[in-house]
């Protein structure tokens, strides 16, 4: 569920029309709704309760710091997975206790800063890592909390490039090598092992991998409390899906989730911690643009928008869909038709949909896309000197601008000349 619904024909982001806000800003623009962020925030926050639980949002599935301070003040943790994360974590006033370091390859500067500015846990994912944490955490004369992130080799039935749980992926260690690795880290004064760490995938749809990969998780707890180690907390990484196409798909709930937390380790009396990312910015999110031209083609009709895929890459990417709807509501029964839906970028890979059913629109007229919330954003690029998409938050019936679109000279002037130029 979400808060961008028609109104007298109209469709409005809370309570805003969203032909107020391109008026103001322009087309294309990203806008966020405060109380999607929220209810999605609270649903996962709901599903652990019972359980001792941290919700750490994935911060790299939408990082803009309106909607990470929205986030932070109803009490979430954070995912980061950069020095850049975390610095946005930090200016969004988490406390450092609230901060999980996450990603395949920290360098020691990431890990110097986020040792001395305060970290809830890193999660570890090879040897050399964890040798280079030890030393770095020695050098400042202390001991870094970490989870070692465990590839349970597990099929997330997901697109292959967002799988991260298979044994040929590059994340984490082979759950097979846990006990060895963890004997390892016991071993190295400057860390402390507090816990586990898996995350399976992204766009995750049925509720069964998660059952598999966890339920390793609980066997592997045990082996490893066998083994001496003080495992108090379980990091079950993000990933739940959303319904992109929402004629045709109904994913799991966090509510059905949760379920599945507690029957596979809520008895491990463990404290648990989830990182969803894409659940709770995905459909709190639109992209809004104009069309240019529609132009009749050989056997068919483009729209040709201002929106291209530099500001969306997820279609161009992964093949990936989303709705796209038309700003001012079609009446019932309105006639449609396939439109091939692009950007004006050159590439034919500047293709959002083929022969998507559209109500006949014309130059001027606005489109949204759905479920655009996360890794919308935050994948951007200035492609084609296309100035970076700016965002909006709407908060019922206020809406703010949260990061500007640049000017032609700001971009330009953001290159330098060298000396014999
Ligand atoms: N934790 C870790 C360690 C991750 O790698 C990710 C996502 C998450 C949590 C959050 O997963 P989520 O709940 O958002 O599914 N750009 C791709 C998605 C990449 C996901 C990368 N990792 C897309 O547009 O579909």
């Amino acid at each position: 569920m979400d808060h961008f619904l028609y109104r007298d024909g109209v469709l409005h982001a809370e309570d805003v029309p969203i032909p107020e806000i391109a008026a103001e800003v322009g087309t294309p623009f990203y806008v966020y709704s405060t109380a999607t962020l929220t209810r999605h925030f609270r649903l996962f926050d709901e599903a652990l309760e019972g359980l001792d639980h941290l919700v750490c949002y994935a911060m790299k599935a939408a990082s803009n710091q309106a909607i990470l301070t929205t986030l932070a003040r109803l009490g979430a943790g954070m995912d980061v997975v950069s020095g850049g994360e975390y610095r946005r974590a930090q200016a969004a006033g988490v406390p450092g206790e609230r901060i999980v370091f996450s990603g395949v390859g920290k360098t020691r500067e990431e890990m110097r800063l986020a040792l001395t500015g305060g970290v809830r846990q890193f999660n570890v994912e090879s040897e050399p890592e964890m040798e280079a944490l030890n030393e770095v955490a020695l050098s400042l004369g202390t001991r870094a909390p970490i989870a070692v992130r465990v590839n349970p080799d597990v099929d997330a039935k997901t697109h292959a490039k967002i799988a991260t749980g298979k044994a040929e992926n590059k994340f984490g260690i082979p759950i097979s090598r846990a006990r060895e690795v963890y004997a390892h880290a016991a071993t190295l004064p400057g860390l402390e092992v507090i816990g586990i760490d898996m995350h399976i995938g992204s766009q995750i749809t049925d509720l069964d991998p998660y059952r598999q990969a966890y339920g390793k998780l609980a066997e592997l707890t045990e082996a490893l409390r066998a083994d001496g180690h003080d495992i108090r907390r379980l990091d079950l990484g993000g990933g739940l899906g959303i319904p992109y196409e929402r004629s045709n798909s109904a994913p799991p709930l966090p509510m059905e989730y949760g379920q599945v937390v507690k029957e596979t380790v809520g008895h491990l009396g463990c404290e648990i911690e989830i990182e969803p990312g894409r659940l709770i910015a995905g459909n709190a999110g639109l992209l809004v643009s104009a069309v240019i031209y529609p132009k009749s083609g050989e056997g068919r009709d483009f729209l040709i928008l201002d929106a291209a895929m530099n500001d969306l890459i997820r279609p161009a990417m992964y093949d990936a869909w989303h709705d796209i709807v038309p700003v001012t509501e079609p009446a019932a029964g309105a006639e449609k038709r396939p439109y091939d839906i692009v950007g004006p970028v050159c590439e034919s890979g500047d293709t959002f949909a083929r022969a998507r059913a559209m109500p006949p629109l014309g130059a001027g007229d606005l489109v949204a896309f759905r479920s655009a919330g996360a890794y919308g954003a935050v994948m951007a690029s200035e492609y084609n000197t296309r100035p970076l998409v700016p965002e909006v938050l709407v908060h019922g019936h206020q809406f703010a601008v949260i990061r500007p679109r640049p000017s032609f000279d700001e971009i330009i002037n953001r290159d330098t000349m060298p000396a014999w130029l």
